[in-house]
């Protein structure tokens, strides 16, 4: 299959009406997009990823009222939450209308969906009359991309189109939500919008069931060793572990230091100004570049543990070898 990348809509739109897989651009990853509702067309997701059936498919809409269409019960903090969030990265289980298939949902009552913050998928998903399941478009296991390049590289010739939409502004996956007894949020992936924010807005704390390699698949985002580039990776004060691998081939992961040990080259700065939104925009393409270098190991900081930096070290966390 010739897989074509470009910017249009409409031919986008006659694949997805075709039943056919298109890699989409949002603000967080590229996704691989399928008419949700179409269990053949959700199929070849799981086919072309490789992704085990149990792991259920996040669901796109072009905005609020369309959603409104495939779930019932939304808590009202849910649409507190979404005039301040969507379209943006804040993903929400909400329990499923009959019509979403349970191939999307992997038999789970509940859906995972969202609004997806790109001018050109808004528009996309706007033109038509059905909701997309859209996974992150890359091989199961490894690491989202954030350009349509990146999507080239891992699926070309097993999709017919990508639609090309930039560089991800966010860069990490969405956050991932549900609601407990009395309304109380949990949160279950960490990503774009970041536990403070969301507390901010609630004006409440909320619980945060990030919990690390539990390994449960039917939960989102948990599962152990994901994000992952061939490469080893450890996280870790650098100057330590340059000292433990010393005589390796080593790049390095950090916020906005440099190491003078190490040729600039396979250093992998990724916000000299500090900024945690930036480091988060630039984390998976450093891994992906370092997965071509060549190196026996990366080495990454552990990042200040607020705000997105959580998102980035809890990524970092699913990538590293003790995961594998
Ligand atoms: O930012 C994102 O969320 C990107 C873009 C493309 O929207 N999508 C994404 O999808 O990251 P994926 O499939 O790579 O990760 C979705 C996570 C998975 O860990 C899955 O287990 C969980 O969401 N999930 C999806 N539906 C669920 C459901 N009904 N119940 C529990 N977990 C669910
Ligand atoms: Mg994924």
């Amino acid at each position: 299959m010739q897989t074509i990348t470009g910017t249009d809509i409409e031919l986008a739109k006659e694949f997805l009406c075709n039943g056919d897989l298109v890699a989409i651009p949002t603000e967080t990853v590229y996704g691989l997009a399928a008419n949700a509702l179409d269990e053949d067309a959700v199929l070849k997701i799981f086919e072309v990823k490789n992704r085990p059936r149990f792991n259920p498919l996040i669901v796109h809409c072009a905005n609020w009222e369309q959603m409104e269409k495939y779930v019932k019960n939304i808590p009202a903090k849910a649409e507190i939450l979404a005039k301040k969030f969507c379209p943006g990265p804040l993903t929400f289980l909400f329990d499923k209308q009959d019509i979403i298939p349970d191939l999307v949902t992997a038999g789970n009552a509940k859906v995972a969906i969202r609004i997806p913050d790109h001018p050109l998928t808004l528009a996309l998903l706007a033109s038509l009359d059905f909701p997309v399941a859209a996974p992150s478009a890359n091989p199961f296991g490894y690491i989202s991309p954030t350009t349509a390049q990146h999507v080239f590289k891992n699926l070309s010739g097993k999709i017919p189109y990508i639609l090309d939409g930039g560089v991800a502004e966010v860069g990490l996956e969405s956050t991932i939500i549900g609601f407990g007894e009395n309304e109380q949020v949990i949160l279950y992936r960490v990503g774009g919008i970041s536990v403070e924010e969301i507390e901010t807005v609630l004006q409440e704390k909320i619980i945060v069931e990030n919990t690390f390699g539990l390994n449960k698949p039917e939960t989102a985002g948990q599962l152990k060793s994901h994000y992952a580039p061939d490469t080893a990776l450890y996280t870790g004060d650098i100057n330590q572990l340059l000292l433990q691998f010393a005589g390796k081939r080593v790049a390095t992961i950090s916020f906005f230091k440099q190491y003078s040990v190490l040729p600039l080259s396979n250093q992998f700065i990724l916000s000299p100004s500090g900024n945690l939104d930036e480091a988060a925009k630039n984390l998976f393409a450093a891994l992906r570049t370092i997965d071509e270098l060549n190196v026996d190991v990366i080495l990454a900081e552990i990042f200040p543990d607020k705000g997105i930096g959580r998102a980035i070290n809890d990524r970092l966390n699913r990538a590293g070898v003790e995961n594998k």
